[in-house]
């Protein structure tokens, strides 16, 4: 009777003790199998079989969604029409201390745009980019049934990544660098590449001093933190911003990410992982453009979304280090090594061979659709 009670306690106590690990285990990893299954769900590749007008534009807008955006705020809007898509700015969604004049909120609306441009032809419609003198209001694409045409860069963009890892500084091919070249070219935007290790040496330092600047200004850490995703919970449930693995750290609950994080990424430390990152990579490329206005970082943002995707094509992996665009004081030197007299540099961009990082997600389709 004695032995059966001990069972029974020990029954029951184990049964506990199993069911609390077993609940443990689902708490923890429900969330990290639902981001795998969310990122497998959000990068998929172009889907050329739809026939139909609205599944069509769906696929286009599902596509843009995957461009490069600041912070992945995911600043944008898509309305639809019979033959044409608009993208219109989100301003909800701006991020006023690290880009008070929406620059950046432009440039990633172009980005997207172009993701449009290049995969327009794999579902047959040739794209036109009706661009207006104000894009407050939205630019919108005009879509025209055609044949099915591949597209090089689009069968990228699901595989195209900011991959915020270490890279070697192995040298890239001449034909690679002006194959970079020509895919960026073809709009308002200039590329200024600096492949040489004495000039890649140099902007280290202009990283790393205007790095050291930018983590030193609290309103921008603190802008920075609400866009973090500290765990796999949080990215999930918004389904934007900055996911702490994509950068390489380790996902914590928010609270503890929040507080430690200004342990860990002090301005020094940040301006040294930096200045070592970029002296550490195959080549800088800087975006510039001759007039500083909406038009022209909308233009730069197309410019640098071609770019990434022939990069991709070519086995590259990239990094924006826009720190310099981002913080004023630094914009004259910028320009300078950009080799402009006046203007804007838009944006950065480190690239070199590296392996791929954790993906970030996007809100799905139906919640940027207007
Ligand atoms: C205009 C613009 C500015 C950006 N600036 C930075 C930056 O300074 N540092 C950085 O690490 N990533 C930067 N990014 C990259 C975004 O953070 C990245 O695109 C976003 O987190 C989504 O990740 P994914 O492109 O890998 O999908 C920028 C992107 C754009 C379009």
């Amino acid at each position: 009777m004695n032995g059966r009670r001990e069972f029974f306690k020990w029954g029951l106590g184990g049964a506990a003790v199993a069911a609390a690990g077993a609940g443990l285990i689902t708490y923890r990893s429900y969330p990290i199998n639902a981001w795998q299954r969310a990122v497998v769900e959000t990068w998929q590749p172009v889907n050329s079989n739809l026939a139909s007008g609205e599944a069509r534009l769906m696929e286009l807008v599902r596509l843009a969604c995957l461009a490069a955006n600041s912070h992945n705020t995911q600043p944008w809007k898509f309305r639809l029409a019979a033959n044409s898509l608009t993208i219109i700015p989100d301003f909800s969604r701006r991020t006023p201390i690290v880009d008070p004049d929406d620059h950046h909120l432009f440039a990633s609306l172009g980005c997207a745009v172009e993701n449009i441009v290049q995969s327009a032809p794999e579902l047959g419609l040739v794209p036109s980019v009706e661009q207006p003198a104000d894009l407050h209001d939205g630019i919108t694409v005009r879509l025209e049934s055609s044949t099915i045409g591949p597209s090089p860069l689009a069968r990228m963009i699901h595989l195209r990544q900011c991959t915020r890892a270490n890279f070697d500084a192995k040298p890239v091919p001449i034909d690679d660098l002006k194959a970079l070249e020509t895919v960026a070219a073809g709009g308002k935007t200039n590329l200024t590449l600096l492949a040489s290790p004495e000039d890649i040496g140099r902007f280290g330092k202009l990283i790393a001093d205007a790095t050291m600047s930018q983590m030193q200004d609290s309103a921008f850490v603190a802008e920075l933190k609400d866009w973090i995703r500290f765990s796999y919970g949080q990215a999930l449930d918004t389904r934007d911003g900055l996911f702490s693995l994509c950068s390489g750290n380790p996902a914590l609950p928010g609270p503890v990410g929040r507080v430690l994080l200004g342990f860990v990424a002090t301005p020094a430390s940040e301006s040294q992982r930096y200045e070592k990152q970029v002296k550490a990579t195959s080549g800088i490329a800087i975006f510039s453009s001759a007039e500083d206005n909406p038009q022209h970082w909308f233009e730069a943002g197309r410019s640098y979304q071609r770019f990434a995707l022939e990069a991709t094509r070519l086995g590259l992996k990239h990094s924006f280090v826009n720190q310099p665009v981002e913080v004023p004081a630094f914009h004259a030197d910028l320009l300078k090594v950009a080799g402009r007299a006046e203007g804007r540099a838009d944006l950065v961009v480190r690239f070199g061979y590296g392996p791929e990082m954790p993906r970030s997600l996007r809100r799905p389709v139906g919640a940027v659709i207007v």
